[in-house]
Formats: structure tokens, C-alpha cells, sequence
């Protein structure tokens, strides 16, 4: 067993948050390249390090650490092993997804997931596929209890533009008793990951509001308010915002972009914050759309302009409001 070193990065919401919640409804989702970093080598002891902490762990549950020790309890079950047999490891984590101690808002809690189970997949010489370390990473999460959609996952994963379509997690997350490591691994979930290959030519830009929220806590929030109506609207212009891309149709994409921006203010005050208005405002009258991207209540808005002057005035806009561009890629 050799020393590894692997990088997962991050990814935003273009549309389809909040619906893709309920099960058969579909997300479209972007990588964002902000990478974080795993090295992995042999040791004489398990030993778990993360730079978004100041101490290593073991196996000894820590909350910090949840998310990676059960990500390291997964790659066990893979093993058919448990943990205290394997060859122990030393595990680095670093490439923290945020600024001055504020989160970012693209992924980190999945991108760290994928990202510990890749790395020691990896470590043990194990080849999964892509689709295996999406049920790996979405398994780990719902033995956590985690209510997302498991798009963030996918996304990471895939590492391209996805048409995202959700499975059951309340019925899968039942079967975590019923059914064994195995089994559960073998058998069809009902999601559906599809890598789009987009024709559109647009400037992609990333604003950060530099106010973190929990995506968990909006979640609770705004559940109760996702309507039938909703589902079906959004559904409807997710669809067609896919074919939009596909063709490169420019005025299709801001069409269904900016229906489903309003479909997401009504769905709950919360989401659109007064910084994500500014951020959407600011493509107002431009060859261009932006929207708040995933859970909104603050995190990243998305944008994407049809022209480089449309391009410089949002830029502009952005600044004066107080956005920072976090990332931003040519489309072509
Ligand atoms: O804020 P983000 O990027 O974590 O996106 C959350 C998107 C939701 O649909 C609200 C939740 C989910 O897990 O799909
Ligand atoms: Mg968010």
C-alpha cells in the first residue's frame, strides 16, 4: 500500500432545488472546481486529520469527524472487514471550502464524503465505479440521517454537468436495517445521474454572499411549503432548461431560469435573502440570468451572461452589492 493523493471539488444548484426533496423529480447540478485534497499512507495506527479542525482523531466517535469516520466505516463494510483488521492508515484532509472561517456553501460535507471514500477505495486498490461511490457516499450520509436529496453527491462525484433524478431515501434509509451491506449495494435505487453536454455559450459565474447557512435548517424550514404545484412547475421548466442546454438556446435557458427563481421566492421568504435579491437584481435589463443557487438563506447565487458586456456590468453589480466572485468559467 502506497502513499494516495486525490481531489474532490464542489458543486451548485442550477435548478431543481428544493423539488429534487421528493423522489422522482430532477435537479440540474454543476461542478464548481474548488478542490479539496486527501493523502493517504500507511502508519502504525488509524489517524484522521482534517485542516478544518485543530486535533486528529481515531475511530472514537467525534462530532467533528462524523462525517469521515463514517465514511471510513463504509469503506470497511466494502472490505468486508472490520475497521480495527485493516491495514491502518493515515488520513489527511485539506482544502477547506471556505474564507476567514465562513463556509462557502458548494458542497464541502459531500465533497468530503466522496472525498474520504475515493482516497481510501483507492488506498486498499479497490476499483469502484462512479456509480458505486455515488451509493457509497449517498449510503454514508443516510446512515448519518441526513434528509438532502443526494444531488450534491452526484455531482461531486460525476464531476460534469448532471441531470440529477432523486430515489427514495425514506424508503431506502428503511432497508438500512432490513437488508444487508450487500444487498443494499446490488440492488436498483430508482435515481437516475445524467451528464448533459451543454451547447451553450455564456459566461458561468459564481457569487458568494459571505453568509453561511445550513442547508439542513432551510430544509426544516421550507419543506412544508413544497406543493404539488410546485413540483410540477419546476419539473416542467427543469426540462425544458435541460433541452435548452442541449441546443444552446439562449433565451430558452434565461426563460426557464428565471421561472424557476420565481417559483423558489414563492415557495418561502427565506430563500431569496436581501443579498441573493441583489444578486439576482443585478442581471436585471442584461442579456443574462442569475438566481439563488441551492438552499438559498444566504451560500452562492449563480449567473450565467450571454454577453461580455452583460458579463462586465453583473461583475460590477456584484461588487457594489457586496458579492464576491467565487468562480466563474466560459462556456463555449
Ligand atoms: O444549498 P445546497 O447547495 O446544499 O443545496 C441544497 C438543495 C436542496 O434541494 C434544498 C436540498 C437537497 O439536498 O437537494
Ligand atoms: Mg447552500
Amino acid at each position: 500500500m502506497s502513499r494516495i493523493r486525490v481531489q474532490t471539488g464542489g458543486k451548485l444548484y442550477l435548478a431543481g432545488e428544493y423539488a429534487v426533496l421528493t423522489p422522482g423529480q430532477t435537479a440540474i447540478i454543476q461542478p464548481i472546481p474548488i478542490k479539496m485534497t486527501a493523502q493517504v499512507s500507511p502508519s502504525s495506527r488509524l489517524q484522521l486529520q482534517s485542516d478544518m479542525f485543530d486535533y486528529a482523531v481515531d475511530m472514537t466517535p467525534d462530532q467533528g469527524y462524523a462525517l469521515i469516520q463514517e465514511s471510513v466505516a463504509t469503506v470497511a463494510e466494502l472490505l468486508e472487514q472490520p475497521v480495527a483488521d485493516l491495514p491502518p492508515f493515515q488520513l489527511s484532509i485539506s482544502g477547506k471550502l471556505e474564507k476567514d472561517g465562513n463556509k462557502f456553501g458548494i458542497g464541502s460535507s459531500g465533497s468530503v464524503t466522496v472525498l474520504t471514500i475515493k482516497a481510501l477505495a483507492a488506498f486498499y486498490n479497490l476499483s469502484i465505479s462512479k456509480d458505486q461511490l455515488f451509493k457509497l457516499s449517498s449510503y454514508t450520509l443516510l446512515k448519518l440521517g441526513d434528509k438532502g436529496s443526494m444531488g450534491d453527491l452526484a455531482c461531486i462525484v460525476y464531476e460534469e454537468l448532471i441531470a440529477y433524478t432523486s430515489f427514495d431515501r425514506l424508503a431506502l434509509s428503511s432497508m438500512l436495517l432490513e437488508k444487508s451491506f450487500k444487498e443494499l449495494m446490488a440492488m436498483d435505487w430508482g435515481y437516475e445521474i445524467v451528464t448533459l453536454k451543454t451547447n451553450l455559450k455564456a459566461d458561468f459565474l459564481v457569487g458568494w454572499t459571505a453568509q453561511p447557512v445550513l442547508s439542513s435548517q432551510m430544509i426544516r424550514d421550507v419543506k412544508s411549503a413544497i406543493s404539488v404545484n410546485f413540483l410540477d412547475q419546476t419539473q416542467q421548466q427543469v426540462l425544458s432548461l435541460q433541452t435548452a442546454l442541449k441546443a444552446g438556446d439562449q433565451q430558452m435557458v434565461k426563460y426557464s431560469l428565471e421561472i424557476i427563481s420565481d417559483l423558489l421566492a414563492s415557495l418561502s421568504p427565506a430563500i431569496y435573502t436581501d443579498k441573493l435579491l441583489l444578486l439576482k437584481k443585478a442581471s436585471q435589463g442584461l442579456d443574462a440570468v442569475a438566481k439563488s443557487s441551492g438552499a438559498g438563506g444566504g451560500d452562492c447565487g449563480i449567473a450565467l451572461s450571454f454577453h461580455p458586456n452583460a458579463t462586465r456590468i453583473l461583475k460590477k453589480r456584484w461588487q457594489e452589492a457586496g458579492i464576491t466572485i467565487l468562480y466563474q468559467e466560459r462556456w463555449e
